[in-house]
């Protein structure tokens, strides 16, 4: 990790040498580090739709809810809440780093409007279709299949970086699937999170990692400096490890940051033994 990252002390769990993780708000913690400072940005931010629905899982009628921290305080106040972020994010972004959002109907077009109002150019917009998405319980509308995830660079000029080969052509390891050797497409069927990406606790809006492992593998390089602000169980930095790009995670809720910090212990864990056993093999 480079150590020109953080300008100020703030506490922080190192995992490695490529990944660092802050139990705090990132409003906070984003002003302690350093202008133009990563390479990219995932934020899955809160979706604002916690406000007494129901959905089905596994057959049964459960509250939608999914902590404090996912209430709507009104279309005004969210959009204000997202623009804050999206300009601390900016201010820390390198001219030719992007940044990536996820989101539903909920939240997404604030986003979206907040990133151009900010002087984000937006490179695409990501249909991440869920194959076994909860079925409809009310029968009044259409079944919810799909969160949009907008992927911007920071400003109109920047060069960001594609891996345009790779998305044509590359290997997916934990899909275990191969790019059809065809142009990737704006809509990416993917599955909810399997069983083993939660051994170590659920969070309500867990990502699967072979999306991140596709928005890392196409927007980065080895060694690139990748944030997360809002953190969650840690999944953006589980696909950095995995790829060899340094981390850095901001996580406010204390039961969320601690199966971050185990998730991404193991998979630090993971990966050097398999570098241990190339090397021992000469390979
Ligand atoms: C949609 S979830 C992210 C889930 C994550 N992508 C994953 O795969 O587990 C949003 C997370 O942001 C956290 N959060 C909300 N507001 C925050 C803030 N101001 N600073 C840091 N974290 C925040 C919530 O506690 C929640 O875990």
């Amino acid at each position: 990790m480079k150590t020109h990252l953080i300008q100020s002390i703030t506490p922080a769990v190192k995992i490695g040498n490529t990944t660092k993780l802050f139990l705090g708000d990132c409003f906070d913690v984003l002003q302690s580090f350093h202008e133009e400072s990563v390479d990219m940005i995932f934020a899955d931010p809160p979706y604002n739709l916690s406000n007494g629905g129901f959905t089905c899982h596994a057959g049964r009628a459960v509250s939608v809810n999914k902590g404090g921290w996912d209430k709507s305080k009104g279309v005004e106040a969210d959009f204000e809440f997202h623009k804050r972020w999206i300009d601390a994010c900016r201010r820390v972004l390198k001219p030719n780093g992007t940044i990536w959002i996820s989101g539903t109907y909920h939240s997404i077009y604030a986003c979206g409007f907040a990133l151009q109002l900010s002087g984000y150019h937006v490179l695409n917009d990501i249909s991440w279709f869920k194959p076994n998405a909860s079925p409809n319980l009310s029968c009044r509308y259409f079944t919810a299949s799909h969160e949009t995830i907008i992927w911007a660079r920071k400003s109109r000029k920047g060069k960001h970086t594609f891996n345009y080969d790779a998305m044509k052509n590359g290997n997916f390891p934990k899909d275990k699937i191969k790019a059809p050797g065809k142009q990737m497409r704006s809509v990416w069927s993917i599955g909810t999170p399997r069983a083993d990406e939660k051994v170590f606790g659920k969070h309500p809006t867990q990502k699967p990692e072979s999306l991140l492992d596709r928005i890392v593998l196409a927007s980065t390089n080895k060694d690139d400096i990748i944030l997360d602000p809002f953190m969650g169980s840690g999944t953006t930095g589980v696909s950095a490890q995995r790829f060899g790009r340094r981390f850095v995670g901001i996580e406010k809720e204390k039961e969320y940051f601690s199966v971050a910090q185990q998730r991404l212990k193991r998979t630090e864990d993971i990966q050097r033994s398999s570098l241990f056993e190339r090397e021992a093999c000469g390979a």
